[in-house]
């Protein structure tokens, strides 16, 4: 119970880390998950007190707590251009290529940071490791064909040399259902040697949607640890 009180409050500093890159009328974008959740609850304190800004959501979730807290939503049809994206991730690497999708919001998250000037990227330190990949990669798929599909991936997998590796439907029996409809194939890889090339052969599959390799996207990482917020930068 206490480690998962002090991971929460490490959650809480990358956030507020974070926060300091807001200005008054930015067009941002909200990520999903638990330290993304502590992100919009600060956010909602600072526009209870006044201040102005316009947002869009990674997800139903996020869209839904943001709108109890009276932050002002809008859509990408509305505002196609954000300033700012503010996300978690399950791993981030030293060249801050990130595996997101966890919680199963990567194509929201995605489509959302790609339309963003800049993603600033917020974790505690347990994220941050040296090569990705320990994570389960998700795979959003289309239902439609969802055994080929994955066959498919299952080639491609080894045809990188990462064959054989466990790739599982999420939620089994009862899949999990993405807010675009779609499902997750988690990819149990170990380790991803070229993520560059992984992403790539995946995105050229028929039926899949996105990847959670996210190369590119964030710009600045804070790293919360017990001593203190780290920032690191892509360079
Ligand atoms: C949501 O689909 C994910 O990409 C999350 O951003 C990621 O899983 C991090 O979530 P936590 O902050 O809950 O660890």
């Amino acid at each position: 119970m206490a480690a998962n009180d002090d991971r929460e409050r490490l959650k809480r500093e990358a956030a507020r880390k974070a926060l300091e890159l807001v200005e008054p009328g930015m067009r941002l974008g909200l990520g999903t998950g638990s330290t993304a959740r502590h992100f919009v609850d600060l956010l909602g304190e600072k526009v209870a007190a006044g201040f102005s800004v316009r947002c869009v959501a990674t997800s139903e979730a996020t869209l839904a707590q943001a709108n109890g807290l009276g932050i002002p939503m809008t859509t990408l049809d509305d505002m196609p251009e954000l300033d700012l994206t503010v996300d978690g991730a399950d791993e981030v690497d030293p060249e801050l290529r990130l595996i997101k999708g966890g919680g199963g919001a990567l194509l929201r998250e995605k489509i959302v940071a790609a339309a963003s000037r800049s993603m600033a990227v917020i974790v505690d330190a347990s994220k941050v490791v040296p090569r990705l990949g320990a994570f389960p990669l998700p795979v959003e798929v289309v239902p439609f064909g969802l055994a080929a599909t994955r066959r498919h991936m299952e080639a491609v997998l080894a045809g990188l040399g990462l064959g054989g590796r466990p790739v599982r439907l999420r939620g089994g029996e009862a899949p999990f259902v993405t807010d675009g409809g779609h499902f997750i194939l988690d990819c149990s890889l170990g380790a991803i040697p070229d993520p560059e090339r992984l992403a790539a052969a995946l995105s050229a599959i028929p039926g899949v949607v996105d990847h959670g390799l996210f190369i590119g996207y964030a710009r600045v990482a804070f790293v919360a640890s017990a001593d203190a917020v780290e920032t690191r930068r892509r360079s």
